[in-house]
Order: C-alpha cells, then sequence, then structure tokens
C-alpha cells in the first residue's frame, strides 16, 4: 500500500490538495481532523467542556467513530450516525483543537487511522500523520501559507456552506489553534524530519496540485 502524509496548520488548504490528488491519483482521501471533530461534537452536545480532560476521557467508552466512504467521499459515524456538516463549525474547530490536544483521545484515534492505511492506497491529511501515524509513509508534505492567506480562504469556504464568518473572528481564532496545536505536548504539529515543505502563499491551486505531483512523483513511481 502506498501512503501519502499531508500535515500542516489549519486553512493551509491541505484538503482541496488532498481531494484533488486522491481523485489523480485513484488513492483514498482520509480527512483526519474530521475525527477530531467528531469527538468535539459529541462533547458539545452532551455538554461537556472540551478543556475537562478527565470528563472528555471518561466520556470516551461511550463512543464509535466509524470511517465510510460513499462516492468517493468520506464519512464519519459518530455512534451510527453521519456528522455530515455539523462538525464544519468555528465553534467545533475550537472543541476539536481542545479535545486535540488530550493524549487519550489522540490514541484512541490511532487505530482507525492506521487500519484504513493498512488496507488502502491513501492520502491522510492531518497534523501528525508523518511524524506519529505514518512515520514510514512513502510521501511527506508539509503544507504552509501566511496566516492571511489561509483566513482568507477558510472565510470563503465557510460562506460557500452557509455559515457566515467575519475575516478577524476566522484569523484570530487561527492564531489561536495554531498556538495549541503547535505548543501541545503530545503530537505537537512539527513538521517530520524527512517531510518536504511546500509553502502554496502565492501559489494557485493547480500551480499547489502541479508542486505536489512533482515531489510525490519523485519519491515513488506513480
Ligand atoms: O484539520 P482540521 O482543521 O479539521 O482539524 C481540526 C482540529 O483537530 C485541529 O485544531 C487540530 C486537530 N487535529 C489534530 O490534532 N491532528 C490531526 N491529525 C488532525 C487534526
Amino acid at each position: 500500500m502506498i501512503q501519502i502524509a499531508i500535515d500542516g496548520p489549519s486553512g493551509a488548504g491541505k484538503s482541496t490538495l488532498a481531494k484533488i490528488l486522491a481523485a489523480k491519483l485513484g488513492f483514498i482521501y482520509v480527512d483526519t481532523g474530521a475525527l477530531y471533530r467528531s469527538i468535539g461534537l459529541y462533547m458539545e452536545t452532551n455538554g461537556i467542556d472540551p478543556k475537562d480532560s478527565e470528563a472528555v476521557v471518561a466520556s470516551l467508552p461511550k463512543i464509535t467513530l466509524a470511517l465510510e466512504y460513499h462516492e468517493g467521499s468520506q464519512v464519519v459515524l459518530l455512534n451510527g450516525e453521519n456528522v455530515g456538516e455539523r462538525i464544519r463549525t468555528p465553534q467545533i474547530s475550537m472543541y476539536a483543537s481542545a479535545v486535540s490536544a488530550i493524549p487519550a483521545v489522540r490514541a484512541f484515534l490511532l487505530d482507525t487511522q492506521r487500519d484504513i492505511a493498512a488496507k488502502n492506497n491513501v492520502i491522510m491529511d492531518g497534523r501528525d500523520i508523518g511524524t506519529v501515524i505514518l512515520p514510514n509513509a512513502d510521501v511527506k508534505i508539509f503544507l504552509v501559507s501566511s496566516f492571511e492567506t489561509r483566513a482568507r480562504r477558510r472565510v470563503k469556504e465557510l460562506l460557500e456552506k452557509g455559515i457566515e464568518a467575519s475575516y478577524e473572528e476566522v484569523l484570530a481564532d487561527m492564531i489561536e489553534r495554531d498556538k495549541n496545536d503547535s505548543s501541545r505536548a503530545v503530537a505537537p504539529l512539527v513538521p517530520a524530519e524527512d517531510a518536504v515543505h511546500l509553502d502554496n502563499s502565492e501559489l494557485t491551486l493547480e500551480g499547489t496540485v502541479d508542486a505536489a505531483l512533482a515531489i510525490i512523483r519523485e519519491k515513488c513511481a506513480l
């Protein structure tokens, strides 16, 4: 099986890039952020403070998460129910970031991520794919972009989904989430030593895809 890891901060365009690459290469796209978001959704629905690690850990045995693919798109089932777009709100972004700092939550999601990569050719995006989840991935890309570019893109993405958000709010959330994600003790957002850095601040989507394909083709015969 071939494993391609794409890590980087929120809003760098990982999921857009990974989806296009997966379609071009015929791989499965695994959005690991959706798993953390689904845990966040469970906490919000059940009135659990995502920063209260004891309460979050105590609720994990009540959670079953499953990944399915419907017409090529990933679907996350939280206790049997499709989470859909409910995991995409700014509130759930903060919940996901908070629960993702809890080591037991990361351990809880480890097998789900590794199992899918063991059975399929995957392009998996997240924060710790190249460092923790798939340390032997065939290709590791660390995708970065300026804060301004990332915030602008995220506002557009939210608007397209019918979610109102101001640029200032999104930018502030992004700075805070980056700080949380990079400074946490377990699996912080850091590039793997053997990751290839790709900065797309000045690139079009097409240019980013071409650059990523060049990196992939250099590392494996595809
Ligand atoms: O990629 P995203 O914005 O959907 O991720 C939501 C949150 O989940 C993000 O704040 C960090 C966390 N996350 C993580 O810690 N590790 C991953 N592999 C993916 C996401």
